[in-house]
């Protein structure tokens, strides 16, 4: 018997695991597949709310990490994954995306000798000062396989000299996540709650340090939202980063004078889910949100410089926008005065990219 364990750390990793998860059940004569959680996000708004509302078991391993600066939260994941390499003995480690969680994972599995695959490989922002730029260069340098979601996923890695053999162009296992739970969303009642309509609202998230660290910038942008506030109802589930540093820079006034603004916890997957299908628009500075407004059909206005997402602009209904207080509040009139940004689904994002992947897995990597 096979034994596959992919890692989950941060919030944005539950919905990529997921449908891997329920994909390889059918595989349950081959192979076992667990789970092991760092507890990179350990909030129960940032964690638990999404294994529930994805039907995730319990993970098989929970290492407990936390917080911490980027070294020590990397190699803290390290030293407790090795642990579990030791004792579980897996014949592949699969990662997710690029958080921290993600490199310190595939470093340690790849220094025993285990084989990892990346699922969502290849994405480039080529900003350095990311540090998920940095965890997606080095995770793919040494992954053994790579699982990619859209085209320039496919010509970076080309570029960067991998394998041509051991990359797989597969679709999006998030946008599978997202077909499995919208009927879950529609049952949501998040709008009722905050007395919302369909289209009648913006919905907003921002957490990147260079949004929210800088205390002109964020304070730059809460004046912003506070402006539309008069005139739309703005729903911004709140990071833990982003609420400490409103608090740390002495900004809460700004939210306070901003009529129409509510302000609430981060939200789980299905009420998130609701929120965004139902939304005006969006406007963010996350990676997902781009790609599942784009499978949504609903217009997003990405606030930040580069994206490594491309295809949901090309194909999608993302905007990128300058974060910068003109550019930004001229990205805001467009939105509300013209025509919705109308996009296609990119090629693959149609649910089933878990089962492609776990086919790949049994059929071609594990015999
Ligand atoms: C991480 C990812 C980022 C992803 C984001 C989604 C990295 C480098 N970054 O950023 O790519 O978009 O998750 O949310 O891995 N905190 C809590 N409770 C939690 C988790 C975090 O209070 O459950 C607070 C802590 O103060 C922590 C801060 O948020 O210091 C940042 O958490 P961290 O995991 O370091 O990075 P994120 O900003 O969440």
């Amino acid at each position: 018997m096979k034994k596959v364990i992919s890692v989950v750390g941060a919030r944005p990793n539950f919905m990529k695991v997921a449908p891997l998860h329920r994909a390889f059940a059918q595989y349950s004569a081959q192979c076992v597949h667990q789970i092991c959680h760092t507890g990179q996000h350990y909030d129960a708004a940032m964690s638990d709310a999404f294994f529930n509302d994805l039907d995730m078991p319990e993970p098989t391993y929970f290492l407990g990490i936390g917080s911490g600066s980027h070294a020590e939260q990397t190699a803290r994941v390290m030293v407790e994954f090795e642990k579990v390499c030791l004792e579980a003995k897996p014949d592949l480690v699969i990662v997710v995306g690029d958080v921290n969680s993600t490199i310190a994972c595939t470093l340690t599995a790849s220094k025993l000798h285990i084989k990892t695959a990346h699922v969502e490989a290849g994405l480039r922002s080529y900003d350095r000062t990311m540090p998920e730029e940095i965890n997606r260069i080095a995770t793919d340098a040494i992954s053994d396989y790579c699982f990619i979601t859209e085209q320039s996923g496919l010509d970076n890695l080309q570029h960067d000299g991998f394998n041509p053999n051991n990359m797989f162009f597969v679709g999006n296992t998030m946008i599978d996540s997202l077909h499995y739970a919208l009927p879950k969303a529609e049952q949501s009642g998040i709008l009722a709650e905050l007395g919302l309509q369909p289209r009648g609202y913006v919905l907003m998230t921002i957490h990147r340090p260079s949004n929210v660290d800088d205390r002109e910038q964020l304070e730059m942008l809460l004046r912003i939202f506070r402006d539309l506030s008069q005139e739309r109802d703005i729903v911004f589930p709140v990071h833990p980063r982003t609420r400490k540093n409103i608090a740390a820079h002495g900004l809460q006034h700004l939210v306070d004078e901003s009529p129409r603004l509510h302000l609430i916890e981060p939200q789980g997957y299905v009420n998130f889910l609701a929120l965004m299908k139902n939304a005006d628009f969006v406007m963010t500075d996350s990676g997902g949100i781009q790609e599942e407004t784009t499978a949504l059909g609903v217009p997003c206005i990405t606030l930040r410089t580069t994206t490594e997402r491309p295809i949901t602009c090309t194909l999608g209904t993302n905007v990128l926008i300058q974060p910068n207080e003109s550019a930004i509040r001229a990205a805001i009139h467009t939105a509300i005065h013209n025509p919705r940004k109308q996009g296609t689904v990119p090629p693959l994002w149609d649910g089933n990219a878990a089962q492609r992947i776990t086919d790949i897995i049994v059929n071609k990597i594990l015999v």
